[in-house]
């Protein structure tokens, strides 16, 4: 966004499965946000995933990657899905994902995961075991097993993990930042006892965080405890560091502290301000298309787009506070409440209701 023309330039990517449902209902979303914001954008659909493979024959469109590395931020729904599980590797839509997340440089991805007491029936835990959750979940997004070499034969294949020292360091930075700006502690997740990754990573998560962030309280936790933990005592987490696959993971096991998959959102970020926003959920192919999906992990992802690229906070919280009040007002889709007959329009126009309401007042 230039300062001059206060114009911020997106690009939606709707992807495939529930992408187009959930990005149709965050565009709406943007566009109510930024008019009550007085802001204006310029949109840009761009193509991704099985989308683009159907139209240009690579999993993203050549125009829609130099218009992503332009764009003030990036919108991005989902790919994937069972038309195209059967291509090679490097035609798989998900590989136009990782290559968007690598070309884009956002090795850090933030998934907030918070339970709320009106949805704690909707999750599979007694509320005293939810109450207080409130989770920075940082995972890396462009090192380790997702970019090693990789090779597949007919009778094997294989996969690198590979961390550099640069790689660990640059995201302890983040993680440190975002502990100081919160509870000061950070608990960092590895598999040390096993990979020569995590000891490296635990060796330079440890120097950075003792040299630059010294008034941190920082702990180490293996994977597999970690994940038992995090079903045990959630509320004793505040932020969480760990790798590109460990953070995979546990942030879809995360969600069912929230409620549902269809919650969460992510921002994935660089050196700069551009980021690149998606929900943590997959394309959800059995109910794409039947305008059930929950659009709230999109749209909580158009959230933290306003904060952390366009510098906008206020209209973060406009965002969020909107989605406090229509879920707490049982404003839910069938993957929270299984008789609710609401479908993805009818919870965008509530909650796009509710931010008016609050702006006139
Ligand atoms: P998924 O996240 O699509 O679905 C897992 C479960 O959660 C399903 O039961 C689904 O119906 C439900 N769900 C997910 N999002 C929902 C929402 N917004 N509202 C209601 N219910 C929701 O994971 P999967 O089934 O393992 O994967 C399907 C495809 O999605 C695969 O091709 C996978 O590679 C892809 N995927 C893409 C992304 C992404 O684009 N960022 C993330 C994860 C998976
Ligand atoms: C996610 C997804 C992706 C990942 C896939 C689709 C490449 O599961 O964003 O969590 O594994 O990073
Ligand atoms: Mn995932």
């Amino acid at each position: 966004m230039t300062a001059a023309s206060n114009t911020a330039h997106i690009v939606l990517l709707s992807g495939d499965g529930i992408g187009p449902e959930v990005i149709e209902s965050a565009a709406a979303v943007l566009q109510c946000a930024a008019r009550l914001g007085q802001l204006e954008l310029r949109l840009e659909e761009g193509w991704i995933g099985g989308a683009a493979i159907d139209r240009c024959g690579d999993s993203i469109a050549p125009d829609t990657l130099e218009s992503c590395l332009k764009a003030d931020a990036v919108l991005l729904g989902a790919v994937g899905g069972p038309r195209w599980e059967h291509l090679p590797g490097h035609l798989r839509p998900e590989t136009g994902l990782l290559r968007l997340r690598s070309a884009m440089k956002v090795y850090a991805n933030l998934r907030p995961v918070r339970s709320r007491s009106a949805l704690a029936a909707f999750t599979p835990y007694r509320p005293e075991i939810l109450a207080g959750v409130d989770i920075m979940m940082i995972r890396e997004l462009t090192g380790g097993l997702y970019f090693g070499e990789r090779h597949r034969s007919e009778t094997e294949a294989f996969d690198t993990c590979r961390y550099s020292k640069i790689e660990v360091e640059r995201i302890a930075r983040v993680a440190g930042r975002a502990a100081r700006a919160r509870k000061g502690r950070l608990c960092s997740i590895d598999k040390a006892n096993v990979l020569d990754t995590s000891r490296l990573w635990r060796q330079v998560m440890s120097e950075t965080i003792a040299r630059e962030f010294p008034e941190l309280i920082l702990e180490h936790i293996l994977v597999d405890a970690a994940a038992m933990y995090l079903a045990q005592r959630p509320a004793s987490f505040d932020v969480i560091v760990t790798e590109n696959l460990f953070g995979d993971i546990l942030s879809d096991q995360s969600s069912t502290l929230a409620g549902s998959l269809g919650l969460l959102p992510s921002a994935s970020l660089g050196d700069g301000t551009r980021g690149l926003y998606e929900p943590i959920h997959g394309s959800a192919p059995s109910i794409a298309g039947r305008g059930i999906a929950n659009p709230i992990g999109a749209i909580l992802s158009v959230a933290l787009l306003f904060r952390y690229s366009l510098g906008h906070d206020h209209l973060a919280r406009m965002i969020e506070d909107g989605v406090e009040e229509i879920l707490d007002g049982s404003v839910l889709t069938p993957d929270l409440d299984p008789d609710s007959r609401l479908t993805t329009s009818d919870v965008t126009r509530m909650l796009c209701a509710v931010m008016s309401r609050h702006q006139v007042v």
